[in-house]
């Protein structure tokens, strides 16, 4: 921590070469830039500063290098596990004025961009040229490119389209020594040795700072329909799983518990069809000119023979598709006030089985009293576990129960080969459990790679390890 005058001293040095009026330190600034959806952890940045160019980035690293001086890269602030908190008196990074589309190629099929730009706007940008952009989440309306690399995010469609890491083919990062590195350059072979590329993505700001990225577009998708099916337990949630992967070509498998679809009911939206059962799957299949309404309509009613559902819908235009759609994507919103413990873990598919019934018997024994939510892509393996704060319980004493069962519910993970964090990172809520996916020797390579990058640790110091 510093003085209030050499705090004012060190802003002053970045004044020099970013413009005034992008290095703040007012009260609000800090406070929003100082914190991401975790909502957990007080922030103090010393101030936020809104570099405009590449070369504004590399100046400040080298500043902050000289001056020793903590950073913590900012895109959307979207995320939910810590890694764009700033709470210990550093300088938040924010890339959001880099916001430029900066090349298309249509041969390539590929958009360069500047790190700031929200997803949207490349899925908007994608879409106008007659393309693609896959990676797609609730929050991709304020998320930027650059957060989703540095967090590797997943999403609803990983089933058909995999991670970030898949759609990315160049990056241009400013590593912890203030060096730029282009990486890539969008090729899609290049055999030459180690691709640091890949160190990047995922690496939660611990290594640098991304300023542009080139990403793959596809093809749009084909008229998806939707279909929303209500299934009495766990295992029918799974044999769905198998024959529905076989038959049509999904987009999205997702689920949800009845507990969770009530919180979204609560805000407004309207129940799928009448009949209520503990869980529900969302399967979107793409149905060019309604050539595969037939079979999955024949493949609902063998479910349905098999007891593996009990009632279900399908879209039946664009908008319904929207709407089903609402009933999964709002749940995180919709629970927000109730400050949920998140867990956020994955297994191999194999595994998904028997991993939710062995979770399932833990949660419901040491969670008596709590409202636990169940939903997620389980098409990826990926469940998200919340645990919703009961009223006028004090937050520390709830993260500290949830925090100790987060110890069997990992041990749990462990015994199944699974990761602590699917897609919303490891950052601050997940490192006191990262050993549970990643052991000592590993986590040992993984602080000889920052050291390379970033010998003096300024960058997001104290996310993922200490
Ligand atoms: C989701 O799948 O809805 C997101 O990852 C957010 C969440 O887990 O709450
Ligand atoms: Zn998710």
């Amino acid at each position: 921590m510093h003085t209030p005058n050499e705090s004012a001293a060190l802003l002053d040095g970045i004044r020099v070469f970013i413009e005034p009026a992008h290095v703040r330190s007012d009260p609000d600034s800090c406070l929003n830039y100082g914190r991401d959806w975790t909502r957990l952890y007080t922030p103090n940045p010393l101030a936020v500063v809104l570099p405009g160019t590449v070369e504004q980035v590399q100046q400040l690293v080298r500043y902050a290098n000289e001056h020793r001086l903590a950073l913590v890269p900012s895109g959307g602030r979207t995320g939910l596990s810590g890694a764009a908190v700033a709470c210990r008196g550093e300088l938040v990074v924010s890339l959001e004025r880099m916001s430029r589309i900066l090349d298309f190629d249509p041969t390539d099929r590929s958009v360069t961009c500047q790190a700031g730009v929200v997803t949207e706007a490349v899925q908007n940008f994608a879409r106008d040229h007659g393309l693609y952009y896959p990676v797609d989440f609730a929050s991709r309306g304020s998320s930027q490119i650059g957060g989703n690399i540095a967090t590797n995010a997943g999403g609803i469609k990983v089933i058909r389209y995999g991670l970030t890491r898949d759609w990315v083919t160049g990056l241009k990062v400013v590593t912890g020594c203030g060096d730029l590195l282009d990486l890539n350059r969008g090729l899609i072979k290049n055999a030459s040795g180690y691709d640091l590329r890949h160190l990047f993505i995922g690496s939660e700001g611990t290594l640098g700072i991304i300023v542009e990225a080139t990403l793959k577009l596809t093809r749009p998708l084909r008229e998806p329909s939707v279909m929303v099916l209500g299934v009495p337990d766990l295992d029918s949630v799974m044999s769905l799983y198998h024959i529905l992967r076989n038959k049509l070509e999904l987009s999205a498998f997702e689920f949800f518990s009845e507990r969770a679809l009530r919180h979204v009911l609560k805000k407004g939206l309207h129940r799928p069809f009448d009949t209520e059962t503990p869980y529900y799957v969302l399967v979107e299949f793409e149905n060019p000119e309604q050539l595969h309404t037939d079979t999955a309509l024949a493949l609902f009613e063998h479910c349905a023979e098999q007891g593996w559902l009990a009632d279900g819908v399908i879209s039946q235009s664009e908008s319904q598709v929207k709407e089903l759609w609402r009933l999964r994507e709002d749940i995180s919103e919709s629970i927000a006030e109730y400050q949920p413990y998140k867990n956020d873990v994955s297994v191999r598919i194999s595994r998904v089985p028997d991993f939710l019934a062995e979770a399932d018997t833990l949660l419901t024994q040491e969670y008596p009293d709590f409202e636990v939510l169940w939903y997620g892509h389980i098409g990826d393996g990926n469940l998200h576990i919340n645990i919703l704060k009961p009223v006028g319980m004090n937050p520390t004493a709830f993260a500290q129960k949830c925090g100790a069962v987060s110890e069997h519910l990992f041990a749990i993970l462990q015994r199944h080969g699974g990761s602590i964090s699917a897609e919303h990172g490891v950052g601050l809520t997940k490192k006191p459990y990262l050993h549970y996916t990643r052991d000592e020797t590993e986590v040992n390579y993984l602080r000889a790679i920052k050291q390379v990058f970033d010998p003096n640790r300024i960058m997001n110091p104290g996310k993922i390890f200490d």
